[in-house]
């Protein structure tokens, strides 16, 4: 791009510490950080809310259109607001995590949010996180990530991040992650998968930090900067 910035998409599966890792790389480079996850669980978050099945996908798309989602960068992440409600929390509860899969199989909706999506990263210097981003949003982004770790290592990380109120245990959360790995690898549209041009990095034994530095390293590489 002509102001010498770069999209980075990033993808992997869940747990894989995308979404920490996409925002400090961001912040690195003063980019903008885009967690496509959470439109998803926001989508989710309000057709639970309002008892709309996703077997119901007229309805859903119907209501999907009208819906206002804003992602606004905030310390030490990202707020996102539905139809001006802060819902950052709520779309983290179990709940949503549960059958957000359901949702995001589809077409239409997925469609809707791919062209938000793209609009974001028009101007470069983004950041964008997600399972479909550097082979159906942005096949472009001149850096394409997909980080991945062991199920158990992915679930451990959750374990930690964990709201002690929700009770839930190790092996437990370790079954959903696979249960969710299976939904999002197998979903007819836009399945998890790593694009061909991706740099695959697995992160089972390695820190934030040397990851958020491997990173931004390719990302200087391709700005000729290294
Ligand atoms: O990254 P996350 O756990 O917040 O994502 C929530 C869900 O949304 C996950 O089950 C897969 C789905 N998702 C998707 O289908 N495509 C994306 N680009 C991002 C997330």
């Amino acid at each position: 791009a002509e102001n010498g910035k770069l999209n980075v998409a990033i993808d992997g599966p869940a747990g894989a510490g995308k979404s920490t890792v996409a925002r400090r790389v961001a912040s690195k480079l003063s980019y903008v950080y885009v967690d496509t996850g959470a439109m998803y669980r926001a989508v989710t978050y309000y057709m639970l809310r309002h008892e709309i099945k996703p077997e119901e996908v007229d309805t859903v798309l119907a209501h999907v259109r009208k819906l206002d989602i804003e992602l606004i960068p905030a310390e030490g992440g990202q707020k996102v607001f539905l139809n001006g409600e802060e819902v950052s929390g709520p779309i983290r509860s179990r709940e949503v995590t549960g059958v957000v899969s359901l949702y995001s199989q589809i077409e239409d909706l997925r469609h809707h949010l791919v062209e938000m999506q793209r609009k974001m990263a028009l101007r470069k210097g983004v950041v964008m996180d997600g399972r479909d981003i550097g082979t159906t949003v942005l096949p472009d982004a001149e850096v394409k990530i997909f980080m991945t770790a062991s199920v158990r290592e992915r679930a451990l990380r959750r374990f930690k991040e964990l709201d002690k109120t929700e009770e839930v245990t190790l092996d437990q959360l370790e079954r959903e992650i696979a249960a969710r790995d299976k939904l999002d690898q197998e979903r007819e549209v836009s399945p998890l998968r790593q694009a061909e041009d991706a740099f695959v990095l697995d992160t089972t034994s390695m820190s934030i930090d040397e990851v958020v530095e491997h990173i931004v390293t390719r990302c200087m590489e391709v700005r000729g900067e290294v």
